[in-house]
């Protein structure tokens, strides 16, 4: 073990999940008003479930645990059994959610291949089920994801989103989006969240992500849509009861931190430049996450991010020679020098080793 490691400052460039909610929202949860959510008396919920929908320019929201269970409401709500879905090949929603959309809503994926994480209206239109052959399942739903996660926080333009939800209208499919860094989005390119939520029938946002509330994402969608997804929610144990005091940081989440993120974005630009001038390859940064490969330097991204724990710095691998470092509130510019004196000392050690 290192000298000092006692107290050692942890960088933890994991996720932005790992971020604690601020003082501000601290003393909105011991001050909120509550009630029973699932009689629909909990005030703080009620607003933060008016604020969310008019942010997004949608009918309806409703405040649920997670991008999780967001997301597979959403399916839940869509979708029966047996039915298909569109789904980016990389995207969270069929690649980390536990198989969730066929254990729980039973339909089958399909997976096509985005750019950069971003599906393209002509290959979905191809991927779309023709309704008068009986062998085949129907397509009932269209999943996209922004900012993309696994594409390394790729942002997928409204441009291109439109070019799916236009297909997707042709064909009379709904579309849902698993923003769960939507807001990334909309800052790295400097325009309101509505313009990509105006081509999506149902959205998903996390609040607890680099907006830094500890808990929750919304839903939106129509009124109908959003009666139904509480109806599900309910189902899957997501009815909670004074569940304003989680509610209150989300509001300050969607009032107060959005427009702040581009900080983070300029720290993940910083790193990964840091990276690049170690001539490590760096996929393109759009927002808060760095994808950096480790091949060049023959080391696999477990055994890289095990040197890296030993001096405190915390990432995640993302595939054998492939490490992900996400930017958020809590990482300063001294914190990015210091992740960059430490690589470059780690690379100068594998070099003399090898
Ligand atoms: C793109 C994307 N969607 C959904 C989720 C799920 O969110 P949660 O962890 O709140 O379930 C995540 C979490 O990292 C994510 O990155």
């Amino acid at each position: 073990m290192q000298k000092g490691r006692e107290t050692m400052k942890k960088i933890d460039l994991r996720s932005d999940t790992v971020t604690k909610p601020t003082e501000a929202m601290i003393r909105a949860m011991a001050e909120a008003e509550v009630g029973d959510d699932v009689y629909r008396e909990d005030p703080t919920v009620n607003r933060l479930e008016e604020i969310a929908a008019e942010r997004l320019g949608k009918e309806a929201a409703l405040f649920v645990t997670s991008g999780t269970q967001g997301n597979q409401v959403a399916v839940l709500t869509h979708c029966v059994n047996g039915d298909e879905v569109i789904v980016e090949a990389e995207s969270h929603i069929f690649y980390y959610e536990g198989g969730a959309m066929s254990a729980l809503a039973g339909v089958q994926t399909r997976t096509v291949s985005g750019v950069r994480g971003a599906l393209r209206g002509e290959d979905v239109e191809k991927a779309i089920r023709s309704t008068t052959n009986i062998h085949f399942p129907r397509t009932k739903l269209i999943c996209l994801e922004n900012t993309h996660n696994r594409a390394g926080g790729a942002v997928v333009t409204p441009e291109q989103m439109k070019s799916v939800y236009d297909v997707a209208q042709k064909h009379g499919i709904p579309v849902h989006l698993d923003g769960a860094r939507l807001f990334n989005a909309a800052v790295a390119l400097g325009v309101d969240v509505q313009e990509f939520s105006r081509y999506t029938d149902t959205v998903q946002i996390c609040l607890s992500k680099g907006l830094s509330a500890p808990v929750g994402s919304i839903i939106a969608g129509d009124r109908a849509f959003i009666e139904e997804a509480r109806w599900w929610r309910k189902k899957l144990g997501g009815g909670l009861r004074q569940v304003g005091y989680l509610a209150a940081p989300g509001i300050l989440a969607l009032t107060e931190m959005t427009d702040r993120l581009v900080e983070d974005h300029d720290r993940a630009k910083q790193l990964a430049e840091g990276f690049r001038n170690l001539s490590l390859e760096v996929a393109p940064v759009d927002t808060n996450i760095v994808l950096v490969k480790t091949d060049s330097i023959r080391v696999p991204a477990v055994e890289f991010l095990r040197l890296l724990s030993d001096r405190g710095v915390y990432a995640v691998d993302f595939d054998e020679y492939m490490i992900r470092f996400t930017t958020h509130r809590h990482i300063t510019e001294n914190d990015i020098q210091y992740v960059l004196e430490v690589v470059e000392s780690l690379i100068a050690g594998v070099s003399t080793a090898q």
